[in-house]
């Protein structure tokens, strides 16, 4: 399965997915990563392990849309089957959603539909709650608002700082991205009642 991975910041769920190909537990093959901010360190990691980088400046282009094509003509070029979404801090549109249906999922550091959007770490700790966790789901249209395809929580303790919360947070992440997108690939992506609805 040809993967490539969306991402704009530090790149540890990139890693964790490319140590697990590496590994054999992770039967896909890292063609590209798809970056928006020049300065991320993910593109290091890339270059590190010998995988291509696009990596694109939004401002540069009129639109979503033309930023999108650009990028969905890198994917043809490769054979890309699925996009991976690890910490790409934009929203998908309606070029790449319709390309690739049911062939984007994301990952997300709250039990959705709890915490959507920016900083859900900081948002679960400010609210209070002694529970919260990371969601694996389809990518939609909306801000991370797409089915469901795994949650794995922890419990949050009065000694919990965002610090410390994201630390935990990103070791159930490393290890739940990579299995449940084997779970998917095995499966052939898409669940029968998606097939259906549309
Ligand atoms: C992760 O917590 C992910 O859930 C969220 O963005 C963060 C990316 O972290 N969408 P990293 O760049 O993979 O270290």
């Amino acid at each position: 399965v040809k993967i490539a991975v969306f991402a704009s910041g530090s790149g540890s769920n990139f890693q964790s997915i490319v140590d697990s190909v590496q590994s054999g537990q992770l039967d896909a093959s890292v063609e590209l990563l798809v970056c928006d901010k020049s300065n991320a360190y993910v593109i290091e990691r890339a270059e590190q392990n010998g995988i291509e980088a696009f990596v694109f400046n939004p401002k540069e282009y009129q639109s979503k849309t033309e930023y999108e094509k650009k990028i969905a003509l890198e994917l043809q070029k490769r054979g890309i089957e699925y996009l991976i979404l690890a910490g790409y801090m934009r929203l998908i549109g309606p070029t790449l959603l319709r390309e690739f249906e049911n062939r984007i999922i994301n990952i997300h550091p709250s039990l959705l539909p709890m915490f959507p959007g920016k900083d859900a770490i900081g948002q679960a700790i400010a609210a209070g709650v002694s529970l919260t966790g990371v969601t694996i789901h389809y990518v939609d249209e909306g801000m991370d608002t797409g089915p469901i395809i795994a949650q794995e929580s922890l419990t949050i303790t009065e000694h919990d700082t965002a610090e410390t919360l994201a630390e935990r947070i990103h070791e159930i992440e490393h290890r739940l991205y990579p299995i449940t997108l084997q779970t998917i690939f095995n499966r052939g992506g898409v669940r029968h009642h998606e097939k259906s609805a549309h």
